[in-house]
């Protein structure tokens, strides 16, 4: 385990009903790089983010983040300290614009409140105006600005991709966890986003991309960790964690 990672899973289980979604699963993730955990469905890869996140409490094992043991520490206070993610499947307010869905992440605390506090009085414009320009950086850094004011609901699956990154972006994150961010992307779309990726990475962000897509994982990812049922069976540099025989069976019998 390198002393050097923003974040350590050590020996984290969780079950539920006794049964066992993830297994005393050790990983460790440093910040400029992306940690890919790959697995087939039902591998406890989203489970392991929620754990994470402070979403799902352990049943065993201990969290480090910069470290510190946050095992017991609250979601809310976990995004204060740097955590943010985006989901598997995409959590937008449809209806909103992509400028107020990104000043949304600006909010953790209340993120409801904001869309209800719209109107509110002094203070609250110039908090807004300050956090409208950050949004504003990071529209154009995804390409996006010209697309500022047309409702999320109404631009493309790649786009709305890109919102929830923008989104968990703006709170300046130490750690970025992305569950399954390329599903139901093409080829194209996933790599023009996983240069994205990179470069968030390269800003000295810890990522860790959660993928099914392997093709994806082995083009960005510095690290991999592969996951079965719950358990690490493979780990290392992508090439000699994907040629691990239980690798390839752990996928051809899913
Ligand atoms: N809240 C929950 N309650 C009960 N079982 C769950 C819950 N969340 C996940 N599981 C189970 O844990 C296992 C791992 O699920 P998940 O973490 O979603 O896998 P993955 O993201 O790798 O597809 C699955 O068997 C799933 O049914
Ligand atoms: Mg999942």
């Amino acid at each position: 385990m390198s002393n050097d990672s923003i974040l350590v899973l050590d020996d984290v289980g969780r079950r539920f009903g006794g049964v066992p979604a993830v297994d005393g699963l050790s990983i460790s993730v440093p910040p400029g790089t992306i940690t890919g955990l790959i697995g087939p469905n039902g591998a406890g890869k989203t489970t392991v983010i929620n754990l994470i996140m402070g979403i799902l409490k352990l049943t065993s094992g201990r969290i480090l983040f910069n470290g510190r043991d946050v095992s017991e520490v609250e979601a809310v206070d976990l995004a204060h300290a740097g955590m943010a993610r985006t989901f598997q499947n995409i959590r937008l307010v449809m209806q909103g614009t992509v400028l107020d869905n990104v000043l949304s992440g600006f909010h953790i605390d209340r993120p409801s409140g904001f869309w209800s506090n719209l109107l509110g009085g002094r203070a609250a414009r110039a908090e807004r105006s300050a956090h409208r320009a950050e949004a504003t950086a990071l529209l154009e850094r995804f390409g996006m600005a010209h697309l500022a004011e047309h409702r999320a609901g109404t631009l493309s699956y790649g786009h709305q991709r890109r919102i929830e990154m923008m989104r968990a972006l703006a709170m300046k994150p130490k750690l970025l966890l992305l569950d399954e961010p390329v599903a139901g992307m093409n080829d194209a779309e996933a790599s023009e986003l996983g240069q994205i990726f990179s470069q968030v990475a390269a800003s000295g962000v810890a990522i860790l991309l959660v993928e099914h897509n392997m093709r994806f994982v082995t083009q960005i990812c510095s690290h991999l960790y592969v996951v079965a049922s719950g358990r690490l069976i493979a780990q290392g540099p992508h090439q000699s964690a994907l040629a691990d025989p239980a690798v390839i069976e752990a996928y051809l019998g899913s």
